[in-house]
């Protein structure tokens, strides 16, 4: 089995993940579980996040084509729990219960939904010369539906489920995969743009990339150590800086909404205050999540990004820098290529100084060269990269503002929990860490002065969680999949998270909103 890149940050989650953190004594960490009782601003978006091959089922259904997802389903069972490969054939059968899932997000009060389109479900070859209509029949009616109770739609446009066709060709590692995104893309715009305001381009690229095609974890798992990430982030944002000029220039004015890309990062706290361990936890911050922030907002990867991996290939006998570099032209495209800041957090971890890495070890954790661990007191889950750390949440949005500035807003476009068995939840469980995780949110906005708009939970529903299968759950709705209906059970988080999304509140009373005075 592979182990996720890096800090794992995995929204969505891989479960069968082992990571050895370095044991570095106790550090407590205690956070205080006084929650803020001021109310979120009345406009805060307030929504559940979910993706297509996690949902949706049907896999081949009404001319869908087949994913890598799909691919490596039906040809790797061993990269799956015993006898769960197959389960996200049906899924949660999302496919075949649009009334009943928009229905439950109302009655849970939310006004924002951020689903993902399945490319394959569009163009089934992955190529604009072969669309198939019933695959947007499907995603017109989600979307009617969402809008007439009032739900935003926001729209990933990848979450890792390449159409296999595009695989073959070399996926994220062939730069042919650009005019193919940008024309998925402008199909997009044309079939959804007049309803849909909120557009993300991809879905947590580092992990797309480094689990993708360089560490492992994420499907395709065509590894290529310490040159596959960088090749397939290179090509993954001149797509994505391509697809914003489109929406710009031929969209905007008419279609009125945002663009932007959903990053994901598992906040690095530094494990002491000496200024090794400051400057090291900087660089990790800035190598994983600022590998994609970094361009979109300035137009480059990071300086010490560029002069650590130029540094260290050019000792491993490379030639050039395993790190691509953009043209002039490319950084002008790409800068500024967002129209709000997004993050998907579940963890977080200390981060401390270390040797620089033997150069014969080309990975991207070396060109880091950090060391990274979470103190065993830390409380946990059922995944072991996965403790409970409320602050981090709090340290890393502010962290965004001050790198990268918040004037264009901050979504929290995922946030969830952990456990396991398919089970009931309660309030001390998943509802608590909501509550928690909130609190520390509130008091970035109202003690910090942070700019965040918006927060989806992962998920309303129980999911397919990637190589996890069904071992591990976040939902708030309990999934019976020995059912053929898949039948929805609400847990006691749903309650919870409705009452916090129809009142803005995270206790029994709260004062108003100075947002709103
Ligand atoms: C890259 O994609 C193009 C067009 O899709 C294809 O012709 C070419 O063979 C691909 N290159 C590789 C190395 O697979
Ligand atoms: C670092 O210094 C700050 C401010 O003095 C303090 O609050 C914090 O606990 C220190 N952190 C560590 C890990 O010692
Ligand atoms: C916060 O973000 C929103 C965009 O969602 C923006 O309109 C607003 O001006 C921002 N507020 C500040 C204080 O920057
Ligand atoms: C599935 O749903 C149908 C229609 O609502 C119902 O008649 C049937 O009893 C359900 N089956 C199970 C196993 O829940
Ligand atoms: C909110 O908390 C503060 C500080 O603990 C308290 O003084 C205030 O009465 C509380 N407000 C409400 C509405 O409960």
């Amino acid at each position: 089995m592979t182990f996720l890149f890096l800090v794992l940050a995995i929204a969505d989650c891989l479960f069968s993940q082992s990571f050895a953190y370095g044991v570095h004594g106790s550090h407590a960490h205690l956070f205080s579980e006084e929650v803020s009782n001021i109310s979120f601003p009345k406009n805060f978006m307030w929504g559940y996040a979910t993706a297509a091959y996690q949902l949706e089922g049907a896999w081949n259904e009404d001319g869908k084509g087949e994913s890598v997802w799909d691919y490596d389903a039906h040809n790797h069972p061993d990269w799956w729990p015993a006898g769960q490969n197959l389960i996200g054939d049906v899924g949660v059968d999302a496919y075949h219960h649009t009334d009943e899932d928009v229905a439950l997000l109302a009655k849970q009060g939310v006004n924002t939904y951020r689903f993902s389109i399945a490319w394959p479900r569009i163009l089934p070859t992955g190529h604009i010369d072969n669309i198939n209509q019933k695959g947007i029949d499907y995603y017109k009616d989600l979307i009617q539906k969402l809008k007439a109770r009032n739900i935003e739609p926001l729209v990933t446009m990848h979450h890792w489920d390449n159409p296999r066709a595009i695989e073959d060709e070399g996926g994220f590692l062939n730069e042919s995969i650009i005019p193919a995104f940008v024309d998925y893309a402008t199909l997009l715009f044309d079939n959804f743009g007049d309803d849909v305001k909120w557009w993300v381009t991809f879905n947590e690229p580092k992990q797309t990339c480094g689990g993708g095609y360089d560490v492992g974890g994420i499907s395709p798992q065509n590894i290529h150590r310490g040159t596959g990430g960088y090749i397939c982030a290179h090509n993954l944002l001149r797509a994505h800086a391509k697809v914003y000029r489109l929406y710009e220039s031929k969209y905007k004015a008419t279609q009125k909404g945002r663009v932007s890309m959903v990053m994901d990062e598992s906040w690095s706290e530094p494990a002491s205050n000496s200024s090794a361990d400051i400057e090291a936890a900087e660089r990790i911050n800035l190598m994983t999540y600022g590998w994609y922030a970094h361009p979109i907002v300035f137009g480059d990867y990071p300086d010490i990004m560029k002069e650590r991996v130029a540094e260290r290939s050019s000792k491993q006998g490379f030639s050039t820098s395993r790190l691509p570099a953009f043209t002039d032209e490319e950084k002008a495209e790409i800068k500024g290529t967002y129209d709000f800041l997004t993050i998907n957090m579940y963890s977080s971890q200390l981060a401390a100084a270390q040797d620089e890495a033997p150069y014969t070890d080309i990975s991207l954790a070396s060109d880091i060269s950090v060391t990274v661990y979470q103190p065993d007191d830390w409380e946990k889950t059922v995944t072991d990269w996965f403790k409970v750390v409320p602050w981090g949440a709090r340290h890393l949005v502010t962290w965004i503002r001050d790198t990268y500035g918040d004037e264009k807003g901050i979504i929290v476009t995922e946030n969830g929990y952990h456990d396991s068995g398919n089970v009931f939840d309660d309030l001390d469980t998943r509802g608590r860490y909501h509550k928690l995780y909130l609190s520390n949110i509130n008091d970035a906005i109202y003690k910090d002065g942070v700019n965040v708009t918006g927060y989806m939970a992962w998920s309303l529903w129980n999911d397919i969680e990637w190589y996890a299968g069904i071992v591990v759950n976040l939902g708030h709705y309990h999934v019976d999949f020995d059912s053929p209906n898949r039948t929805r059970t609400p847990k006691a988080s749903a309650a919870y998270y409705q009452q916090v999304v129809t009142t803005g509140c995270l206790v029994d009373t709260c004062e108003p909103s100075p947002k709103d005075l």
